[in-house]
């Protein structure tokens, strides 16, 4: 049996090396069907440009999956605009995925699983994502690691003129503190 050695490890800084991957990886799996969001590639400046800025904002951690050392796949974490106090609490997992060539290696639930210990790290209490409802293998993936389908929207998105079905997830990341009493000072007994 070939020994094939997979990794996934945060990517804070993009060598060309790397960019060069990271764009091939995700070009192929644009052109497969399931682009996180793309229904075409964009022209690879435009790529190469969105993942040379994604490491640059500090809201956004990317994580990829290497076969060979070589990226192969890729997943983000994004944590709330600093301005939502209400939802301060919850971040989100998005633009999940794998090369059709590095496929079935279980690259992307370790991806999942390394978005949501580092959303852990930095204290939120829940990951949601949302994703087109024909994303079949990701949706698998998903509900085996624990997130919830907890919503539908009918025209999340639009493909070939199509409305296409979109679902919102959640996994809670641990349990809600409990909420202090208020103390209540005790009248004296006169
Ligand atoms: C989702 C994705 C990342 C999974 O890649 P992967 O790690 O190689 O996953 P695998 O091929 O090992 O499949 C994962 C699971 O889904 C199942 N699966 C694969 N293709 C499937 C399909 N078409 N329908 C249903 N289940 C499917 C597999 O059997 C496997 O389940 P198991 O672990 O119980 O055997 C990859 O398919 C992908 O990049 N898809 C396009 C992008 C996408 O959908 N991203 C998510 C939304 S942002």
């Amino acid at each position: 049996m070939v020994d094939i050695k997979t990794a996934v490890e945060p990517l804070e800084e993009v060598s060309d090396e790397d960019l060069e991957d990271l764009c091939d990886a995700a070009e192929s799996a644009i052109l497969d069907g399931g682009g996180f969001g793309w229904l075409r590639p964009p022209p690879r400046a435009v790529l190469g440009r969105y993942f040379r800025g994604v490491v640059q904002v500090p809201e956004r951690h990317l994580f990829v999956g290497r076969l060979e050392r070589r990226i192969a796949a890729a997943a983000q974490l994004q944590e709330p605009p600093r301005n939502n106090e209400a939802q301060a609490h919850a971040a989100m997992l998005t633009t999940l995925f794998v090369a059709p060539w590095a496929r079935g290696q279980g690259i992307s639930a370790r991806l999942v699983q390394a978005v949501e210990k580092r959303a852990v790290e930095l204290g939120y209490l829940m990951l949601n994502l949302d994703l087109r409802a024909t994303q079949e293998a990701a949706i698998q993936v998903y509900e085996s690691l624990g997130f919830e389908r907890w919503g539908t929207n009918p025209a999340y998105a639009l493909v070939d003129n199509q409305f296409v079905e979109g679902y919102y997830y959640s996994k809670q990341l641990r349990k809600l503190p409990k909420a202090k009493k208020p103390k209540i000072k005790k009248k004296l007994a006169k």
